[in-house]
């Protein structure tokens, strides 16, 4: 029997990336439990999506470590962190056009992590269970060049779900979505957390930060400014200041 770590799933250590003089991320410091759900936010170019690369292995750390289980994971290639369980989505999505739903999420679903090994037939079956899930079970045999941009963007979690992550990491998944289409896929978050996951998101949308995550950390030029409960991180002065703007102060004071 394994037995399970008492400390937090995932645990950044001063994560530290820089291009060229520059740090992206400077120095980052945050836990991540078990079965939590927690927003990344911060201005453009605070250094959200560097920091996802470099906990996915896309990028070599300059300086810090990441633990998964209280295991370093840090210098490890992208698809060795993939099979110990981290999944992601990209930024820009980058579906196989030309194959159908149901295909591209049974290639994520084949080539998963490691206990999640498993035959084609296996696979696709699994790709129906989270296709389902998505909310794009009626759409499984169309082409994915055929899908609206809400539609590719739930595939594209359906492609990371279905590697059976334990810890899966979402860069901007509801960019582009109006208000019905945020509310579907917040949905969709929900009910993939309910799965036991543990989430981690990016997102500009307060909406989203504040109707799914238990937390939230603001990133300000590649640094932690502050985390805690969504409600309490949006009125800080200093994520106002450096973020939120004094329209959304002023909206969130007379709602
Ligand atoms: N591959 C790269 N080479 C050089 N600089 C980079 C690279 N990737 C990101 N940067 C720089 O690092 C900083 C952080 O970028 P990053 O994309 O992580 O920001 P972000 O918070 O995800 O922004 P956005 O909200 O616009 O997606 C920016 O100044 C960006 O120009
Ligand atoms: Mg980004």
């Amino acid at each position: 029997m394994s037995t399970a770590p008492a400390g937090p799933q995932l645990e950044l250590r001063g994560v530290t990336k820089r291009f060229g003089g520059v740090a992206a991320v400077d120095g980052v410091n945050f836990e991540i439990a078990k079965g939590d759900i927690v927003g990344i936010i911060g201005p453009n170019g605070a250094g959200k999506t560097t920091l996802l690369n470099c906990i996915s292995g896309v990028y070599h750390l300059d300086g810090g470590d990441i633990k998964l289980n209280g295991s370093s994971i840090a210098g490890m290639a992208p698809h060795r962190v993939a099979r110990l369980g981290i999944g992601r989505t990209f930024q820009i999505v980058k579906p196989f056009g030309s194959m159908t739903a149901r295909e591209n999420v049974g290639i994520g679903a084949l080539f998963g992590s490691a206990h999640a090994r498993r035959g084609v037939k296996q696979a696709f079956a699994l790709a129906d269970e989270v296709l389902a899930l998505v909310g794009l079970k009626a759409k499984a045999d169309l082409p994915v060049s055929a899908l609206t941009i809400p539609d590719r963007k739930r595939l594209e979690v359906a492609r990371a779900v279905a590697t059976r992550p334990q810890l899966l990491l979402l860069d901007e998944v509801m960019a582009g979505l109006n208000n019905v289409e945020i509310d579907e896929a917040l949905e969709m978050v929900r009910s993939v957390h309910a799965t036991g996951v543990t989430v981690l998101l990016i997102e500009h949308v307060m909406r989203v930060i504040v109707g799914v995550c238990r937390r939230a950390i603001v990133l300000d030029s590649g640094q932690v400014l502050a985390q805690g409960e969504p409600e309490v991180v949006l009125r800080d002065e200093r994520v106002i200041q450096a973020y939120l703007g004094e329209r959304y102060a002023k909206r969130l004071k007379s709602s």
